[in-house]
């Protein structure tokens, strides 16, 4: 449960959580000289450009800006806020947190976002008691039981019923004094469209709660025990719940795809807990929505390739054609494992088992290659087919936008069909004239949107500051900050000041005394690429400094003298006058 974590335990969660291993449970992660380095979860790309610095214990990804320390990858990552990320490193680490109760202040205060996942917390616990010990859950146990799914099954993956009356989870949650309205927000319960109250969302149902990578339940999902329409029903997108960024299952099976270096991408709950059961846990499920381009960038945090299992042709053909582009672009491969049609993962698996699966799977096309052999499958090797095999391969093709591995794929289908190089090419020009007149695709990788350029000379002064902080007395005798152009950086500085050294000791640790991203994504960059500082680089940069400063505003130190003056600040002016006295000297 999330709740406000007392300064002795961070730091203790700070000296213990390493920022390498933390980040390489989610990225594939390289030793490049005293660095880490990896494959951006955050933005697409093909060359790592993501470094992890182990000796200062922060991250910064040189392709889209992004960087903070162990808690912020946390946050940006599993979209937690600073206490549960916090929560969630102790937890790992075998830190306790006292688990003191909550005052009516620290509730309030406790963000929206926590509130909701305590009430899914609630709702999971309510749903699986529902199914082990209410007499009303027997007949789902029996339908668990007819479909194969053991205790361990059942607590493995936290499986729950919800009763058929319209309000079981609403008394229940009446009894545990959660408000209604957060209960609604979190997509449990619905409002009765007379206005008057609310009934629970679901009815009637086996319960698949759905977590996020660290474990937290985001939302559920929840079948019909007969034939009922709809089959199954899944909780609305809530301030917790992404669809686009949620796979059904990748808690559980993130070890087994590092493992493996490959993950099976199936379509159904029950698919899912049936390739676990069979002992293949390297499988996430996209529950009935397609693969988007941030559950790519997921899963290539896990695994090297990805194999999409469908149940017949055209569904691996739609899906073929929706996601080629993205793997090409995050640079994943990819491959269409076709089950014979009329069974899904689960039904094959029961009745053929896990080898003649891995059979199957062996024989796995790529992306590309899987829509050739579809697209002759349907229009023959003849002229004709040939040439409507063209023209439907010329739009697949043209989705790829690394034009090396466009040439590659390219030659091979003119060899395949046995036509010409060329008239592939001249199909697939024509097609991208199409697409480029018609689409809104933003080439390439998409520009990060931040605006703020920061003054170089300011910023490595604010690097050297957070990484020796010998210096701080002498930016505060020579008021250095005084002089800073740039506002932003200029409040950065006066904030490390501060902080240093009673506060905060390293850089990674004044990260979280920066409420601003653009904030801690500059203090990143700043710490990650820079030489050790010594009183020797330092003075030199100050010299610099300066000159560059003076060089630019004329008499700056005047300026500055004056803004002390009209401030009534004394002490100021007084240093600033000795520095001028210091500056006259040295001229002569
Ligand atoms: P299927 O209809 O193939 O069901 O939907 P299934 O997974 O094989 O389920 P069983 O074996 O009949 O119990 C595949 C997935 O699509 C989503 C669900 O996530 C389901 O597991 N789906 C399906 C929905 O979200 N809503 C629906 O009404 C149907
Ligand atoms: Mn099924």
């Amino acid at each position: 449960m999330a709740f406000f974590i007392p300064e002795d335990k961070l730091a203790e969660i700070r000296n213990t959580a390493d920022i390498v291993d933390v980040v390489s449970s989610r990225v594939l992660l390289k030793k490049a000289g005293k660095d880490y380095t990896g494959l951006c979860p955050f933005h697409s790309e093909k060359t790592p450009s993501f470094t992890v610095s182990p000796s200062k214990q922060i991250f910064h990804c040189f392709g889209c800006g992004t960087g903070g320390n162990v808690f912020n990858f946390l946050m940006m990552y599993d979209n937690l806020s600073f206490p549960e990320a916090a929560e969630n490193l102790a937890r790992q680490y075998g830190i306790s947190i006292s688990a003191r109760k909550m005052s009516g202040a620290e509730k309030q205060r406790m963000s929206e976002r926590e509130q909701l996942l305590q009430i899914n917390r609630k709702a999971a616990d309510f749903f699986r008691k529902m199914l082990l010990k209410n007499p009303e859950g027997e007949y789902a146990r029996n339908y668990l039981k007819n479909r194969k799914i053991n205790r361990d099954l059942v607590d493995r993956f936290s499986l729950g019923f919800a009763p058929a009356g319209w309000n079981g989870l609403i008394r229940f949650f009446n009894r545990n004094r959660v408000a209604v309205d957060m209960a609604e927000k979190a997509g449990l319960v619905v409002p009765r469209k007379s206005g008057n109250g609310h009934y629970d969302r679901f009815r009637n149902r086996i319960i698949f709660p759905i977590a996020d990578a660290s474990g937290q339940i985001i939302a559920f999902g929840g079948r019909v025990l007969d034939d009922e329409k709809p089959k199954y029903l899944n909780s609305p997108e809530t301030p917790v719940y992404n669809k686009r960024l949620t796979l059904y299952g990748l808690n559980a099976s993130r070890e087994a795809c590092r493992t493996h270096h490959a993950v099976f991408v199936v379509e159904g709950y029950f698919d899912l807990i049936t390739m676990h059961q069979f002992g293949i846990a390297n499988t996430v499920a996209t529950l009935g929505t397609s693969l988007t381009r941030e559950h790519v960038r997921r899963l290539k945090g896990y695994a090297k390739k990805a194999f999409l299992v469908f149940d017949s042709d055209a569904a691996g053909v739609r899906a073929a054609q929706r996601t080629t582009g993205i793997f090409m672009d995050e640079g994943m491969d990819a491959a269409v494992v076709l089950l014979p049609e009329g069974h899904d993962p689960d039904s094959f698996l029961f009745a053929r088992g896990a080898e003649s699966f891995q059979q199957v799977a062996a024989s796995a096309k790529g992306l590309v290659d899987f829509q050739i052999d579809a697209s002759i499958g349907r229009n023959g090797l003849n002229l004709e087919g040939k040439v409507r095999i063209v023209s439907e391969m010329a739009e697949p093709l043209t989705q790829i936008a690394d034009s090396a591995a466009r040439s590659i794929y390219i030659r091979h289908l003119a060899e395949r069909i046995g036509v010409d190089e060329t008239t592939v090419l001249e199909k697939i020009a024509e097609s991208r004239e199409k697409s480029n007149a018609a689409s809104d695709r933003p080439p390439g990788v998409a520009p990060d949107g931040h605006a703020w350029i920061p003054d170089r000379f300011e910023a490595r002064v604010l690097a050297m500051m957070l990484q020796y902080p010998e210096i701080h007395d002498e930016i505060r005798t020579r008021a250095v900050l005084e002089c800073f152009g740039d506002e932003r950086l200029k409040a950065i500085g006066e904030q490390i000041l501060n902080e240093y050294p009673h506060k905060v000791k390293t850089p990674a640790e004044f990260m979280n005394r920066l409420d601003d991203e653009d904030q801690r994504r500059l203090v990143a960059k700043l710490c990650i690429d820079e030489a050790p500082w010594g009183e020797q680089s330092c003075r030199m940069l100050l010299s610099q400094f300066f000159k560059a400063k003076e060089g630019k505003r004329g008499n700056g130190l005047l300026e500055r003298i004056r803004a002390a003056e009209q401030k009534g600040d004394q002490d100021l002016v007084m240093k600033l006058l000795k520095e001028k006295q210091n500056q006259m000297a040295g001229r002569h």
